[in-house]
C-alpha cells in the first residue's frame, strides 16, 4: 500500500524490511554514514526520465534545464544520456560544460545577461542564445562582431498563455518580464535577420513550470507554429523550435504526473510538418522525483495541542514550502505501525520555516530520519547559508551503491576569504 504510493513518485523508492531504500540503497545506513541534511539522487530515475523524453520526441534535442539541479554528477548523467543543456547564466554554461555537455548542445536564456556572460558564451560557441529583448540582440551583435563571430539566436517569444500554475512560476503571460510579445516578434525577426553578426536560427518559448494540465502547451505551440509559417513566407528560415520546459510532477499523493508521451501527443501533430528540429528544456520532470532530502529529527515538542517535530533541514535547505507554499510529501525512513499528526519544522529562526503542516507520519522520535520527497529539482540549487548553516551534502545512488557528488560544507567554507 505505502510502497504503491511511493512508486508513483519513483519506481526506485521503496520500503524493504521496514526501511526506506532509494535505487537499492538503505537510506538509514546512508544517513548514518554521511550525516544529514542529505540530498539523495537516483541515477536510474533520472536516466529513465530522459529516455522517456527521447522516446516520445525522436530526433529532438533534450536540453536538460540545469537550473533545476546543477549538481555536476547529475549533469554528467544527462550528458551520458545524450542531453544538451538549457542554461540561464554564464555559471550554468560553465557547469554544463564541466559536467560533460557539449557546447553545441547548449542554449542560453535569461533576461539580464551581462556582457561578460554573453562573451563567455560566444567563446564557447554555444548552440543558441534565447534572446529576451531587442537591446540584448543589439549588444550580442556588437560583441560577436568584435570577436569575428556570428551569434546564433532564437527570439524568446511570450505567447501570452495562462499556464494555470503557481503565479510565481508562470512566465509566458503578457505581464511577466520574459520574452518579446509574440505580436511584435515578426518585426523583431525582420530586423534581427539583417544584423551582420547575428544568425537567426530559432524560436523559443517557455510558458511556465509545474504544469499538470497540458492544454496550455497546445495553445502556446500553435501560436509559435503560426509565427514559424509567417517567418517562412518572408524567407526567414528557422531551424530550431524550442518549446521550453514545464511538465509538472507529482508532489501531493493525489497528483497525477503527466508523461513526456502525453506532451508529445499534443505537440507533435502541430509541428510535424514544419521541418524544424524540436528542442525541449525539461528540468523538474527529469530531476524532481529523482531526488529526496533526508533530515534527522532533533526534538519533539507539544504546544497548544500541536505536535512539532523539529528537524535539521530548514528553508535554507529546501525553500519551496516557504517560498511558494509548496507541498512536499514527508515519510519516515523507518516504518512504524503507530502514526502521529504533526508539523515538521526546521531550525531557522523564522515562523515560516515549515517543511510540512498537519502531516500524518510514522511515530518518530529523537534521531530518527525523515525523507522529504520530490526534492530533486529546485531543492539544493535554491539553498542558502541563512543562519550560517552549511549546505547539505549531495549523493547519487545507483543499483545499490552510492557516490558523494558534493561533500557537506563546513563553517570555514562559508567564511572563505571573508575578512574582519
Ligand atoms: N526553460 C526555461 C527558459 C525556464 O525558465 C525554465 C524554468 C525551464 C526551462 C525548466 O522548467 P521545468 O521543466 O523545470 O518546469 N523555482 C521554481 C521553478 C522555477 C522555474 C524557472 N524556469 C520552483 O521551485 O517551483
Amino acid at each position: 500500500m505505502v510502497n504503491g504510493l511511493l512508486k508513483e513518485y519513483s519506481p526506485y523508492l521503496e520500503y524493504k524490511d521496514g526501511v526506506l531504500h532509494f535505487d537499492g540503497v538503505n537510506l538509514e545506513e546512508l544517513a548514518r554514514e554521511l550525516g544529514t541534511p542529505l540530498y539523495v539522487y537516483s541515477a536510474n530515475h533520472i536516466r529513465d526520465k530522459i529516455r522517456a523524453y527521447k522516446e516520445a520526441f525522436p530526433g529532438a534535442l533534450i536540453a536538460y534545464a540545469v537550473k533545476a539541479n546543477f549538481n555536476l554528477g547529475v549533469i554528467k548523467i544527462a550528458a551520458e544520456e545524450g542531453c544538451g543543456a538549457d542554461t540561464v547564466s554564464g555559471g550554468e554554461i560553465y557547469r554544463a560544460i564541466k559536467g560533460g555537455i557539449p557546447a553545441d548542445k547548449i542554449v542560453y536564456a535569461g533576461v539580464g545577461k551581462t556582457d561578460e556572460e554573453l562573451s563567455y558564451a560566444l567563446e564557447q560557441d554555444i548552440l543558441m542564445f534565447n534572446a529576451e529583448s531587442e537591446m540584448e540582440i543589439e549588444v550580442l551583435n556588437e560583441l560577436a562582431g568584435k570577436k569575428g563571430k556570428k551569434a546564433r539566436i532564437a527570439v524568446r517569444v511570450n505567447p501570452d498563455v495562462d499556464p494555470k500554475t503557481h503565479p510565481k512560476i508562470a512566465t509566458g503571460m503578457k505581464k511577466s518580464k520574459f520574452g518579446i510579445d509574440i505580436n511584435k516578434a515578426l518585426d523583431v525577426y525582420r530586423w534581427a535577420s539583417k544584423l551582420p553578426n547575428i544568425e537567426v536560427v530559432g524560436i523559443h518559448c517557455h510558458i511556465g513550470s509545474q504544469l499538470l494540465d497540458l492544454s496550455p502547451f497546445r495553445e502556446a505551440v500553435e501560436k509559435v507554429a503560426d509565427l514559424y509559417r509567417k517567418l517562412e513566407k518572408e524567407g526567414i528560415r528557422i531551424k530550431y523550435l524550442d518549446i521550453g520546459g514545464g511538465l509538472g510532477i507529482k508532489y501531493k499523493p493525489e497528483d497525477r504526473e503527466p508523461s513526456p508521451k502525453e506532451l508529445a501527443d499534443i505537440v507533435t501533430p502541430i509541428v510535424k510538418d514544419l521541418g524544424v528540429q524540436l528542442i525541449l528544456e525539461p528540468g523538474r520532470s527529469i530531476a524532481g522525483n529523482g531526488g529526496i532530502l533526508i533530515t534527522q529529527v532533533q526534538f519533539l515538542k507539544e504546544k497548544d495541542d500541536k505536535l512539532f517535530v523539529m528537524v535539521d533541514a530548514g528553508f535554507n535547505d529546501l525553500l519551496r514550502p516557504a517560498m511558494y507554499g509548496s507541498y512536499h510529501h514527508i515519510v519516515a525512513v523507518r516504518e512504524k505501525p503507530q502514526k502521529m499528526v504533526c508539523d515538521v519544522v526546521g531550525p531557522i529562526c523564522e515562523t515560516g520555516d515549515i517543511l510540512g503542516e498537519n502531516r500524518e507520519i510514522c511515530d518518530v522520535g529523537r534521531k530518527d530520519y525523515l525523507a522529504v520527497l520530490s526534492a530533486g529539482a529546485y531543492g539544493f540549487v535554491m539553498s542558502s547559508h541563512y543562519n550560517m548553516r552549511p549546505r547539505a551534502a549531495e549523493v547519487i545512488v545507483e543499483n545499490g551503491s552510492y557516490r558523494v557528488t558534493r561533500p557537506r560544507e563546513n563553517w570555514d567554507y562559508i567564511i572563505w576569504k571573508e575578512e574582519v
